[in-house]
């Protein structure tokens, strides 16, 4: 919940406060490295963040990586993922602190392995934001947040692949999250159409990424079409 004050000054020169208790609809980010994508999802003015992982940025091509990152997050003014490849915590602090250095909004990604954790302990004390990629359990997603990790991102299409139930753990990680006030934000990975993002807001999810084909599907309605094509045909009979 977001809460701020109004200021009003009242005809006596007297300022009163008034206090605005709002919420904080779930965030939307975009998970890719496309830069066509990304501005153009951000003309929108729906985008929150950007997630990218190793695979996503291989779809670009031999780009350069920090440069690629950079022009992102001139682009969208919120988070912005890069994942580590290293699997060993030293190469992940490396990795993780050349990233966080490339812009303010960098978060690093970091896997949800033994050595990732150690990683997320370090970077995390230091300073940089952390979103734990590759969560597929409620203990890891609980080791994460007390490694500090700012993020934790459940892959559930990954898990619905596999015929488990994606969205049973953002329920279980919502409720385990506050149980504890914990301040790990949980971000769903791995949506693969509308439905998850619905289930997840009404869960109560922090953040939803998804691939611009998602993001595309959310807007879309055919009785959006045929009532517009409709209003377009009766104002042309007699305005025209
Ligand atoms: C999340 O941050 C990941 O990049 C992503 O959601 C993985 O999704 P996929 O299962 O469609 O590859």
């Amino acid at each position: 919940m977001i809460d701020s004050t109004l200021s009003q000054v009242e005809p006596s020169g007297d300022t009163v406060d008034f206090k605005i208790t709002g919420g904080s609809l779930m965030k939307f980010f975009l998970d890719t490295a496309n830069l066509n994508e990304i501005r153009d999802a951000a003309s929108w003015g729906a985008i929150d963040g950007i997630t990218t992982n190793p695979t996503l940025m291989a779809k670009e091509g031999r780009v350069d990586f920090k440069e690629h990152i950079h022009t992102i997050c001139a682009i969208v003014d919120g988070p912005v993922s890069a994942e580590v490849v290293a699997t060993e915590t030293e190469g992940m602090l490396r990795e993780g602190r050349e990233l966080a250095s490339i812009h303010p909004n960098v978060m690093v990604k970091i896997p949800c392995t033994t050595e990732g954790l150690k990683a997320i302990r370090i970077l995390s004390q230091e300073g940089v934001k952390i979103n734990t990629t590759l969560v597929f359990s409620a203990p890891q997603a609980i080791l994460a947040a007390k490694a500090g990790a700012t993020v934790v991102s459940p892959f559930v299409g990954r898990l619905d692949d596999i015929s488990h139930h994606g969205m049973e753990l953002i329920e279980q990680l919502r409720q385990i999250i506050d149980n504890y006030e914990f301040d790990t934000e949980i971000l769903i990975g791995s949506v693969r159409h509308p439905v998850h993002i619905v289930q997840g807001a009404m869960i109560g999810a922090d953040i939803a990424t998804m691939p611009f084909k998602v993001l595309q599907q959310l807007v879309k309605h055919p009785l959006t079409d045929i009532g517009l094509q409709q209003f377009l045909k009766d104002w042309e009979k007699v305005f025209k």
